[in-house]
């Protein structure tokens, strides 16, 4: 039986039209500098992988700078792990020594990324870890680094998930109590169907109904993610990007893509699968024209550096913001079928056609005739001539003609605009 959504709907106004959020992976795992999951990948023990928090000093931490990086992109929000698999926790917790005072750097690092977070005016997110590899009480399963040691799973067999539920619940109420208004959270994740991992763990190993009302009762207007196994507020696809607008139950749902620069999500030093510029606005347009928002991911160093790669690819993407942003925030699906390699968006009377490739002088529009008042790149404001060519005229030599009468056809210039994703603007009749 599916479980009703997360108490009263909460408004997700805000989010739905931000569109555009960053995801931070930071924690020990920026030190091996080889994926966030390298302590599972390893199959790292407590000591071996102790290292990292007795090396963790991230001297140039500077959530300014992050913040200031992540609005200049064009972002809106920030979320941040607090705490991931590997269970350390990036705030003075008083359920556990493992966690940032104890190490090193010695400060809690999430006061400040709150407090820069609001100081430019974006809106504030935490992730938080369900699965813990560190806990003594998370019963051993097959995401555990310590998986293959059967005298490791024998001293473990006694574990019991109420304890660490407790510790669960314990630390959720100390970052919703702590931090003041927090406006997104991101649990991660529930996998009882997983039968290679030991059929996994769920909503009843969290107590997800439970947990999920303690958010609500502390942070009445928060959004919560649907990892808890339980339905949330958004819908959270991971590293792929949907075929169409997402549903449940044949309703539509709030969605957000969360994607990596370059497939990890934790800072992975020798890694070239890097996502062009290019690309990542296409990803963005493809999910604001299916009603989706992208969570873009960057995992700083283990000094505190939003790497030089990720602050390049990010500066590109924000030059594409500066003067395409009414093209996505705001935006949601256009009722409208676009030409190949297109995307529309809309927004009131605006409808927005992004190019992902540039072609030959023309684009047709097949059911605009008629309906666009005016039309403009969106870089310069460049008016876009329209022409209609005569349905009942086949093609021949230099006559475009054979386009159905419903379609509206752009004269384009030649050479392309010297943007990641040429957008033309167009002003919609009020009856379109
Ligand atoms: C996955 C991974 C994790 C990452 C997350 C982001 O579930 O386990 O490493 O934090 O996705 O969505």
């Amino acid at each position: 039986m599916e479980s009703p959504p997360v108490s009263a709907p909460v408004d997700t106004t805000w989010f739905t039209h931000d569109r555009f959020g960053m995801f931070v992976h930071w924690g020990l795992y920026a030190l091996p500098a080889r994926h966030e999951w390298v302590k599972n990948r390893e199959k790292l023990t407590d000591e071996q992988y102790q290292v990292y928090f007795d090396h963790f000093d991230p001297d140039r931490y500077d959530p300014a700078e992050w913040a200031r990086t992540a609005r200049a992109a064009g972002m809106r929000y920030v979320v941040l792990t607090t705490k991931h698999h590997d269970g350390f926790c990036l705030w003075d917790s008083t359920l556990t020594d493992y966690q940032v005072t104890r190490t090193p750097y010695g400060r809690d690092l999430l006061g400040p990324f709150v407090d820069a977070c609001r100081a430019e005016g974006l809106k504030v997110g935490f992730y938080y870890s369900l699965i813990d590899w560190h806990h003594p009480s998370f019963p051993v399963d097959g995401t555990h680094p310590r998986r293959d040691d059967a005298a490791y799973i024998e001293a473990a067999a006694d574990r019991d998930i109420r304890v660490y539920q407790e510790y669960l619940h314990g630390q959720v109420r100390e970052l919703l109590t702590s931090y003041g208004t927090i406006d997104y959270l991101f649990f991660d994740f529930s996998y009882a169907d997983r039968d290679e991992w030991w059929g996994g763990k769920g909503p009843d190993d969290w107590d997800s109904r439970a947990l999920l009302d303690l958010v609500r009762e502390l942070q009445p207007g928060i959004l919560v993610n649907d990892r808890t196994g339980l339905p949330g507020d958004f819908v959270t696809p991971e590293q792929y990007q949907p075929a169409g607008p997402m549903s449940a139950g044949g309703r539509p749902v709030v969605w957000e893509a969360c994607q990596t620069l370059n497939g990890s999500w934790g800072y992975d030093r020798d890694n070239l699968d890097d996502k062009s510029a290019d690309l990542l606005v296409r990803m963005l347009v493809d999910g604001v024209s299916k009603d989706g928002n992208l969570l873009l991911n960057v995992g700083p160093t283990g000094r505190g550096d939003i790497d030089p790669g990720a602050r390049a690819v990010l500066a590109d993407i924000g030059r594409w913001m500066d003067l395409h942003e009414r093209s996505v925030r705001g935006c949601g699906p256009a009722s409208y079928t676009p030409p190949p390699d297109c995307r529309y968006t809309r927004r009131g009377d605006r409808l927005y056609l992004h190019l992902f490739s540039w072609p030959l002088s023309h684009v047709h529009l097949p059911g605009l005739a008629g309906r666009v008042r005016y039309a403009q790149l969106l870089n310069d404001a460049s008016e876009i001539v329209r022409v209609r060519t005569d349905p009942d005229l086949p093609a021949h030599n230099a006559r475009m003609g054979g386009q159905p009468a419903d379609t509206l056809t752009l004269e384009l210039p030649v050479r392309r605009p010297d943007a990641l994703v040429p957008v033309i603007e167009l002003f919609l009749t009020p009856s379109a």
